[in-house]
């Protein structure tokens, strides 16, 4: 009798244990989860015209540099975007203020700083289509 009592609070003790056990490693390890998927990652992708330049121009530099309406310097083709990259780099970063500032007046916009990184790393990349 008392040794099959005291088998059974083995056992029970065993189970607790194990339990505590699969309950510590799943909060540890869904703890290292969170903490990583929460930062962007520290290398960004790469980027190409069609699939993210294009579609940002298109936003923030229309109708003004396209054509149906555009009476500017249409930037509104892979050629002209990457003519026209350093100019386009250097307006989008003047202060707000300034005239030369694009989109022009703010009537668009504004590329937000992960856009420009992205035209910046684009550029740097020679510009893939
Ligand atoms: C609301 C209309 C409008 C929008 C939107 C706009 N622009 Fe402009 N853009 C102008 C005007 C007007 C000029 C001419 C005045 C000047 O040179 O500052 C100009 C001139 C430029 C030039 C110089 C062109 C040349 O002839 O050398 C560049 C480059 C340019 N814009 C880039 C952009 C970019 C990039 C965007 C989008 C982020 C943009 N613009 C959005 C109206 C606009």
């Amino acid at each position: 009798m008392i040794t099959s009592e005291r088998k059974m609070k083995n056992k029970l003790s065993l189970f607790a244990a194990l339990l505590s056990l699969i309950t510590f490693s799943f909060c540890s390890s869904s703890k290292k989860v969170s903490s990583t998927t929460s930062n962007e990652p520290a290398v960004m992708p790469s980027f190409t015209y069609e699939k993210d330049v294009a579609p940002m121009m298109l936003a923030s530099c229309s109708p003004c540099h396209f054509p149906e309406t555009g009476k500017k310097k249409l930037l509104d083709t892979y050629d002209a975007t990457v003519n026209n990259i350093d100019d386009i780099l250097i307006r989008v970063q003047l202060p707000i203020e300034n005239d030369e500032y694009m989109p022009f007046k703010s009537k668009k916009p504004a590329f937000t700083d992960r856009q420009i990184a992205v035209l910046k790393k684009w550029q740097s990349e020679k510009m893939p289509r």
